[in-house]
C-alpha cells in the first residue's frame, strides 16, 4: 500500500469534512469552534469595549492614570507639608481647608483686623480681598510680606510674633477670599 493510499483509508474514517489543504500529508478536520468557546470570545470582546469606555473614556474619576496622578500630587503635597516646606499649591490647598481657615481667621481678627479691618476691606493697611497687590499676588508673596513686614510703610514684621504655623494659617485665611489659578 503506497503512502497516498494509506492516507485515503484514514480519511474515510473521518466523520467531519476535511479542509482542502494538505501540508506534508497532514490534513485537518473542518470542526466549528464549540459554542461555549465562541460565547466566551464574544463576551470578552464586548467586555473589553465596556471596560475601555468606563475606565478610560467616560468616567473621569476611574481613569487609572488620572487617579494615580491626583494621588501622587496629594502625597507630594502632604510630604512637603510634613517637611515644613510651603509652596503656592500647598497654600492654595490649605486655603480650601475649613479647619486651617478657621484657625487663620482667629489670628487675623486678633492681630490684623485693626489695620486691615475685620472684613479685609482695608484702612491703615490695604484691602486684602481685592485683586490689587502691592507685593505680589502669589501665596508665597503674601506669606513673605506677613513674615517680614514692610517696616517703612507700617506693616509690622509678624515672623517672630506669630511663628510659621500661624502665619501660614492667616495667609490661608486671606487666600480663602481669592481663587487659585485655573489648572491647565
Ligand atoms: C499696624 C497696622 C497693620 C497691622 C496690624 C497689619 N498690617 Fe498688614 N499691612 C499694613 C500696611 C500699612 C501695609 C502696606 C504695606 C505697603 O504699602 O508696602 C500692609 C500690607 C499687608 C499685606 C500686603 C498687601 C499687598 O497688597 O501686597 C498683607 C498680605 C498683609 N499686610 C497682611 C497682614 C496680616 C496677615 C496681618 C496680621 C498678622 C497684618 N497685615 C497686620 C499694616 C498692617
Amino acid at each position: 500500500m503506497s503512502n497516498q493510499e494509506s492516507r485515503k483509508t484514514e480519511v474515510t474514517h473521518a466523520v467531519e469534512p476535511l479542509r482542502a489543504h494538505d501540508f506534508d500529508g497532514i490534513q485537518e478536520f473542518d470542526n466549528p469552534m464549540p459554542n461555549w468557546w465562541l460565547a466566551l470570545l464574544i463576551a470578552s470582546i464586548v467586555f473589553a469595549f465596556g471596560y475601555w469606555a468606563v475606565m478610560h473614556r467616560y468616567v473621569e474619576e476611574s481613569d487609572p492614570g488620572k487617579v494615580l496622578t491626583a494621588k501622587m500630587e496629594r502625597a507630594s503635597q502632604e510630604a512637603a507639608r510634613r517637611a515644613g516646606v510651603l509652596s503656592n499649591p500647598i497654600l492654595w490647598t490649605m486655603s480650601r481647608d475649613a479647619t486651617v481657615v478657621k484657625a487663620g481667621k482667629e489670628v487675623y481678627l486678633a492681630s490684623c483686623a485693626p489695620c486691615h479691618l475685620p472684613d479685609l476691606a482695608g484702612a491703615i493697611g490695604p484691602n486684602l480681598k481685592d485683586e490689587i497687590w502691592i507685593h505680589g499676588s502669589q501665596p508665597l508673596d503674601i506669606l513673605k510680606v506677613i513674615t517680614e513686614g514692610v517696616a517703612v510703610k507700617g506693616m509690622p514684621t509678624w515672623g517672630p510674633v506669630l511663628g510659621r504655623q500661624k502665619i501660614s494659617e492667616v495667609a490661608a485665611f486671606i487666600l480663602s477670599f481669592h481663587q487659585p489659578p485655573a489648572t491647565p
